[in-house]
């Protein structure tokens, strides 16, 4: 929460609260800081900021130092474009350790008169939070899936109905201990406050997933530049993820090989003349690719260049493809693949998907934050906005909630600060 100082009359300090909200997304590329203003139910962008990450390996933080310095330049960024100063945000956790374990508890319901009340509510999410995880895993989220009054389920929230047996669905997010507290570490070194802590494949949903694609059936591929998450949801919900260790990263590392230049140049090469697939390439384009020491070098047709990627590209497709097939959706997805993440943004990548997974394949814009300017309108924005929207959210919900009673949500935040005691 912000203050502004409005202005002074007789003696008298006028002050404006603002409720402004930072979100961050520490990605193994590049870290994406964004800021939004909330009035009521309107979100209103102040700013993005972009910088390039050091310090992250797939997704994972290998240098504290560097990823804090990374943070760090990405929030002062964002407070140059906003002229606010940034004391806490909320942050996008990602890494090869995260799984999701699908959860259920009963219990009775303890009101002679039947009626469920929050204390019902709160013994049934501890019992289905009860997990046996290994010494080095920790619960990150837990999300109510529905709740089951008797035997009717798709309960939302049962406080106040009439029930004797209440029982729980959730989804539990699960990281390693050293990934977040590496995280809290970085942010730590440079006096930031962690807000909260999300998985950011929920907060790719967030901005990017239709209800209606949620509640029927959706797998949501994030294609980074180290990772990949691949995210199943259905009504409503996180069924099953898996974060894969492959991104545009490969790509680029093997055009730079095959093509000897530098990592810099193949990047440029890949974003600017790549295709997912050689027959996508016009025959007579050549580009012209600087050598490693980055002078003229060698005039490369883009049909060459769409083969080398297209290794890779028919490579991360089965990967993606044999996730899917373990998480058993491949039938029950109406809403089909949605694809975000900077990779996406490969030209022909959402048709070589549907043609290799036979699905219908879109790509995932942050279209869900309003009046979003054009040029943030991408899909590596996904997350970060998301976290914007996701914030937006908890707030009105929290807002709701201590009008009626103390917030659950907060609580179940706090079982993941425990983690940082
Ligand atoms: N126009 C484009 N065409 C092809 N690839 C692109 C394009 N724009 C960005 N990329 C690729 O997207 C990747 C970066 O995506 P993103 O910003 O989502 O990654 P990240 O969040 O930093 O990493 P991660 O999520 O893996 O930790 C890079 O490999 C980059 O080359
Ligand atoms: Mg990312």
């Amino acid at each position: 929460m912000l203050y502004l100082l409005l202005g002074l009359k007789e003696g008298c300090v006028y002050i404006k609260k603002r409720n402004i909200l930072v979100s961050l997304d520490i990605g193994t590329n590049s870290i994406k800081a964004a800021m939004a203003e909330v009035h009521g139910q309107d979100v209103h962008l102040l700013g993005v900021s972009q910088v390039p990450s050091f310090g992250l390996r797939k997704g994972s933080i290998i240098d504290i130092e560097s990823t804090a310095k990374s943070i760090d330049n990405s929030l002062t960024e964002l407070e140059r474009l906003t002229g606010i100063e940034v004391y806490g945000a909320l942050l996008g956790f990602s890494g090869v350790s995260i799984s999701v374990v699908n959860n259920h508890a009963v219990v009775a319901v303890a009101n002679p008169t039947y009626e469920i009340t929050l204390e019902d509510k709160e013994r049934v999410l501890t019992s289905a939070r009860n997990l046996a995880l290994p010494l080095d895993k920790a619960i990150i989220q837990i999300i109510e899936r529905q709740y089951i009054v008797d035997s009717y389920d798709g309960v939302k929230d049962p406080v106040g109905m009439v029930g004797s047996r209440l029982e729980a669905e959730v989804s539990i997010v699960v990281g390693a201990i050293a990934a977040i507290q590496n995280l809290q570490r970085s942010a730590q070194r440079i006096n930031l406050n962690v807000d909260d802590l999300m998985y950011n494949a929920l907060l790719g949903a967030e901005s990017v997933l239709s209800p209606a694609e949620l509640e029927m059936g959706v797998t949501l591929v994030d294609i980074g530049g180290g990772t990949t998450e691949v995210t199943y949801f259905e009504e409503g919900s996180v069924v099953q993820t898996s974060v894969l260790p492959i991104g545009g990263d490969y790509i680029t590392k093997d055009l730079a090989i095959v093509l000897r230049t530098s990592m810099e140049e193949a990047n440029r090469v890949k974003e600017r003349y790549g295709v997912a697939s050689p027959d996508m390439a016009k025959s007579d384009l050549m580009v012209n690719v600087h050598n490693i020491q980055g002078k003229d070098g060698q005039q490369v047709s883009q049909q060459v260049i769409a083969e080398i990627i297209s290794a890779r590209v028919i490579e991360m497709t089965e990967m993606i493809y044999a996730e899917l097939k373990q998480f058993g959706c491949l039938n029950r997805m109406p809403g089909g693949i949605v694809l975000t993440g900077g990779a996406a943004e490969l030209v022909g990548l959402v048709d070589i998907m549907e043609e290799y997974t036979t699905v219908p394949v879109r790509l995932g814009l942050p279209e869900n934050m309003k009046g979003l300017p054009t040029d943030f309108n991408r899909p590596q924005n996904a997350v970060v906005l998301g976290g914007i929207l996701y914030s937006a959210r908890q707030g009105a919900i929290k807002h709701e909630d201590s009008q009626r009673f103390m917030g659950m949500i907060d609580r179940i935040t706090y079982w993941f600060k425990e983690l940082f005691r």
